[in-house]
């Protein structure tokens, strides 16, 4: 890697919890850190090394916390500081990392600094947000919040319009309120920033997966001034944490590492093509797919060799913004999506109940800003206890129903079977662990694209082919002299320098 970067990436499996659906442990129905630091050794056990919390800090959950109201305190319902220093502090014990969510583009229109911005009169967070100086004027491109308050101007709003957008500035000003980036008012903001990222560095956290990292400099095309922003976030990291770990929700591989992230995922809309995979109408991984790779394995290559070195691509299982992997893909077809997942250059991510399968669940009503994520958000299913073992309290309470299916996957189950998806889960990541070739920085070459996929990954001498064939046809390829190291699915035989796989599986050769 030309850029230094922490090691532990070159063996990390990240484990993403929501933590309001994760583990209940004082019985209101919402799960929280204790929860969380109880539940350590069974992701452990799974195999994951590293965690990412989505936000847990004070807020009004006008969008499940990424409306933060105070960046320094945890939000009562998830438990104390204390409990998160606690946390790190056990997650450490056992070797793994705890990734916080940093919300840097917005806070909540309760932020102590909003309300501060509101008034009429000059004060420190008069420029701490955008905005225009009339009221009868909006920003261009963004929505607004106006009329809140005598402050004659209208304030621009990040996301929903409970979350009003911090000034980072503007690469390009065109109108007289559009402050340039190294105007005092934007370089307070981003030293208001790092003294959160320091506060919690501090108390022991590894880093953060960073909100909307793109959008935090207006009118800027190329993304150059908010590539430069974080590059110089990171220069300060790597001279004071170097352990710690910046992970963009970008979705563009080639700006974010260019511009200082550790790692960056791919999105599940636009250019990146990853939704043709897992969860279109006949998705790749499915027996009924059947359509080329090529879009995406384009994009892919092509982000692969812009950030060789420079930094990691993550291929995420799903997360609290998309559909599930179950709704479209069935377990067996979920064992393959994560034999690629998992043996895939740059960092894997899992989303919590990914690994049994959690289903989405249809026509909820949304809760806190979730709307149609709010089928993906429902209670972890840890056994057959009530509330799946989630929660004491009484079902109406929980922050969102169980999953309501009598047959609903649980950890207790699959773990007690052979061949479910957990086990398979835990054995692809054992694969990766075991195996150089696999791991983070290994390289990669795409020998057939179309059905089965067939790739090369190789590294700390080591050379592993991969071959998934979620189609129905059986298929025989010649060129697999070496020995299986792990099949999933039908028959997989291998004869002499062939390997014959029946439909729906998975094999991993260790090449002689
Ligand atoms: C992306 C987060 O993943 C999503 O859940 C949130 O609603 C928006 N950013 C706004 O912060
Ligand atoms: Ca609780």
């Amino acid at each position: 890697m030309g850029r230094r970067y922490p090691r532990w990436l070159d063996t990390a499996v990240f484990y993403e919890i929501y933590p309001q659906s994760f583990h209940d442990t004082n019985g209101d129905g919402i799960g929280d850190i204790p929860g969380i630091t109880q539940k350590l050794d069974y992701i452990r056990e799974l195999g994951c090394n590293a965690l990412w919390l989505n936000p847990c800090f004070a807020s009004p959950f006008g969008d499940a916390g990424y409306d933060v109201s105070d960046y320094y305190s945890v939000a009562p319902r998830y438990g104390t500081n204390e409990d998160l220093k606690t946390l790190f502090r056990e997650a450490h014990g056992r070797g793994m990392r705890v990734l916080l969510d940093l919300v840097p583009g917005h806070t909540s229109w309760e932020h102590p600094w909003f309300r501060e911005s509101l008034k009429p009169e000059a004060n420190p967070y008069t420029d701490r947000y955008v905005w225009t100086d009339s009221v009868w004027e909006e920003p261009q491109g963004m929505g607004s919040l106006r009329g809140l308050s005598d402050r004659d101007g209208s304030c621009a709003v990040n996301f929903f319009s409970s979350q009003p957008a911090l000034n980072y500035g503007f690469a390009r000003c065109e109108k007289s309120w559009q402050q340039p980036v190294d105007a005092p008012g934007p370089r307070a903001t981003l030293r208001a920033m790092k003294d959160v990222m320091r506060f919690w560095l501090d108390m022991g956290c590894d880093g953060f997966r960073v909100d909307m990292a793109f959008s935090l400099v207006k009118n800027d095309e190329g993304h150059r001034a908010v590539m430069a922003l974080w590059r110089e976030v990171r220069a300060e990291l790597d001279e004071y944490y170097p352990q710690a770990v910046l992970v963009s929700e970008w979705g563009n591989p080639r700006e974010a590492i260019a511009g200082g992230f550790h790692i960056d995922f791919l999105l599940h809309f636009g250019a990146s093509h990853y939704n043709d995979l897992f969860r279109c109408q006949a998705p790749w991984f499915s027996a009924r797919g059947g359509g080329s790779l090529d879009a995406f394995i384009r994009y892919y290559r092509d982000s692969l060799e812009a950030t060789k070195d420079q930094g990691f691509i993550c291929i995420p299982s799903g997360n609290h913004d998309m559909e599930r992997l179950a709704r479209t893909l069935s377990p067996e077809e979920m064992k393959l999506a994560f034999a690629f997942l998992l043996s895939m250059p740059g960092v894997p991510f899992l989303y919590y109940g990914d690994e049994i399968g959690m289903r989405y669940l249809e026509g909820l009503v949304s809760v806190e800003g979730g709307y149609h994520r709010t089928g993906s958000r429902s209670p972890m299913q840890w056994d057959g206890t009530p509330n799946a073992g989630f929660s004491a309290a009484n079902p109406d309470k929980l922050y969102i129903p169980i999953d309501p299916d009598p047959m609903r996957p649980t950890v207790a189950a699959q773990q007690g079977e052979a061949t479910s998806l957990w086990r398979t889960v835990q054995a692809l990541i054992r694969l990766r662990k075991a195996n150089g070739a696999l791991q983070s920085r290994g390289e990669i070459e795409f020998l057939q694209t179309d059905c089965p996929l067939v790739y090369r990954r190789s590294g700390a001498g080591q050379r592993i082919l991969v071959l998934i064939n979620p189609g129905q046809e059986p298929y025989s390829a010649a060129g697999f002299r070496g020995k299986l190291l792990y099949a999933i699915g039908g028959k997989v035989d291998m004869e002499g320098d062939r390997c014959h796989v029946d439909g729906g599986t998975a094999a991993f050769v260790l090449e002689d």
